[in-house]
């Protein structure tokens, strides 16, 4: 009977643990850009002058045209068009992200938390590690819900293909390659806590 207990204890808090974990990544909510630019201006710098960044604005009527016509996309407004919104924005549909540029204008466009994950947790735990210079391994920022992107290319495809009208059968700019577009995320800075 007791080491039933025991076995019963041990397997119930492996449980708590693993519960534990999934629940702190799975609670995260999306934050925005601004929020990472405190501490990571480069990156945010270097960010913003990619199309991400600035993605929203092709929702709107009169931008890019003929790239819509190529993909038998009519002209018009589709900034409040769910199909087009879930890709152009941040965090859509889900917990703290882009409800409507009305409500969230500071999640318009793809950015940081659309390959990195949604930071309300994790931004926590890397404040500490700036505050006390503490030394850190990136699997303690996975647990807390933290994306490193070149670990995950389906997290991509979910916009760069899937039902994007934007693919290499409109045009061949458009083509999917995996290791080149990891580099034109933004440019890429040493880190000096990473163990
Ligand atoms: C929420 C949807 C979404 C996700 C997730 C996403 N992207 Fe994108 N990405 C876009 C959109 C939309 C554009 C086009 C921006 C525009 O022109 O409107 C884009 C453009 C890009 C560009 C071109 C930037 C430039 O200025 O040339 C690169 C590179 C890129 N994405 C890489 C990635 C990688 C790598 C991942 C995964 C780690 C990823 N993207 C995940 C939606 C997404
Ligand atoms: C499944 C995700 C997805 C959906 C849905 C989506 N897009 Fe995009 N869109 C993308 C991606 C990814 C790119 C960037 C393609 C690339 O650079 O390879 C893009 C690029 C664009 C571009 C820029 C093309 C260029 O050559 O500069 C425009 C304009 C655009 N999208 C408009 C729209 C509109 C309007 C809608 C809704 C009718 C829409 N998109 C729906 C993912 C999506
Ligand atoms: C399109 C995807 C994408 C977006 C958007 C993005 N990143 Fe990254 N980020 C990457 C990739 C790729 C790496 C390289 C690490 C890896 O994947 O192995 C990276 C690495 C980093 C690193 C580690 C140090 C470095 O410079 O490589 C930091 C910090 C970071 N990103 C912050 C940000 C912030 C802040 C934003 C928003 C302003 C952002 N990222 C937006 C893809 C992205
Ligand atoms: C209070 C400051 C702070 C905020 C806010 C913050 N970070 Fe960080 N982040 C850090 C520090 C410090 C590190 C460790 C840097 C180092 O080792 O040099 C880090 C590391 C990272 C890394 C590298 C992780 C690895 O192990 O490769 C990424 C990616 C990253 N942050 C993305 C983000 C994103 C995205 C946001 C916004 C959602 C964000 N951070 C918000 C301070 C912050």
């Amino acid at each position: 009977m007791k080491k039933f207990l025991i076995g019963f204890i041990a397997i119930a808090f492996v449980a708590a643990l693993f519960g534990l974990t999934a629940v702190n990544a799975e609670a995260a909510e999306y934050i925005g850009a601004k929020k990472c630019k405190a501490c990571h201006i480069k990156q945010y710098k270097s960010w913003e002058q990619t199309t991400m960044a600035g993605s929203f604005e092709n929702l709107k009527a009169g931008v890019k045209v003929a790239e819509k016509k190529a993909a038998g996309i009519e002209d018009k407004d589709y900034t409040h068009d769910a199909g087009c919104l879930k890709c152009h924005t941040t965090g859509y549909g889900k917990p703290g992200g882009f409800t409507s540029i009305e409500e969230t204008p500071e999640l318009a466009g793809v950015q940081c938390e659309s390959c990195h994950g949604p930071g309300s947790v994790y931004k926590t735990t890397m404040k500490t590690i700036q505050k006390e210079k503490k030394p850190y391994k990136s699997e303690d920022l996975k647990a807390e819900g933290l994306i490193i992107p070149s670990e995950d290319e389906a997290g991509c495809l979910v916009c760069h293909g899937g039902d994007s009208p934007f693919t290499e059968k409109v045009d061949a700019k458009y083509k999917w390659v995996f290791k080149e577009r990891l580099e034109k995320t933004h440019e890429h800075f040493p880190l000096k806590y990473k163990q």
